[in-house]
């Protein structure tokens, strides 16, 4: 059984596809959930799962406010963390406490709105757009200390629509951020099996 968090600091649209997961799931809890937004929409939205969120308001001490947070998430032995959403960048401190000898990676996840290595950081569907490619994706990746630059677990394209509103671009993409997100968590096992090593998976 995979003891598991998630972190998110927005809307909360990914984190709810993961948490509705849970009942067919045998193997992966998502016992903590982890906020930095006191108005973050995983707080209401959590509550029809019977979850708490944790919230952790940003402090001016990033490795305190770190600190805080592992302390919790080592309380309630938290083995892996899905990030959906979370707009924090983790110190490499933080992300080597969940680091897996077997896996040769942090148990740390990331969902990111483009074809990485393509369009890193904020707004990537919007960086997307403006440079007018034909088509952009969703990446998942572990998490390292860089920002976005984790080894890819998959990808997804998604292509620009010719004359499409960058608004029904950014609902398509979350679409499919919500078919792949939960992909993945499903296949969680076959990932650790493989060491998740194979180039990138197709699911
Ligand atoms: C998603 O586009 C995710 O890929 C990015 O931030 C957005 C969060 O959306 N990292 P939500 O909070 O899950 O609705």
């Amino acid at each position: 059984m995979i003891n598991a968090a998630i972190f998110a600091s927005g809307n909360g649209s990914n984190a709810i596809e993961l948490l509705k997961l849970e009942k067919d799931l045998r193997n992966i809890k998502f016992n903590f959930l982890v906020t930095d937004k006191k108005n973050a929409g995983i707080i209401e939205k959590a509550k029809k799962f019977n979850k708490d969120v944790y919230l952790f308001e940003k402090e001016n001490n990033k490795l305190e406010h770190e600190r805080k947070i592992l302390n919790k998430l080592k309380s309630e032995n938290i083995e892996w963390i899905f990030l959906a959403g979370y707009m924090r960048i983790l110190s490499s401190d933080f992300i080597n406490h969940f680091y897996n000898d077997y896996l040769d990676q942090a148990k740390i996840i990331n969902i990111h709105p483009s074809l990485l290595p393509d369009f890193k950081g904020k707004n990537a569907y919007e960086q997307a757009f403006n440079a007018k490619v034909n088509h952009s994706g969703v990446s998942i990746h572990f998490v390292d200390a860089g920002i976005d630059t984790g080894e890819l677990i998959t990808q997804k394209e998604l292509p620009l629509i010719k004359g499409e509103s960058l608004e029904n671009f950014k609902k398509r993409g979350l679409k499919l951020e919500h078919e792949l997100y939960p992909k993945v968590v499903k296949n969680i096992d076959k990932f650790i099996e493989t060491k998740c090593k194979e180039d990138i998976y197709e699911i």
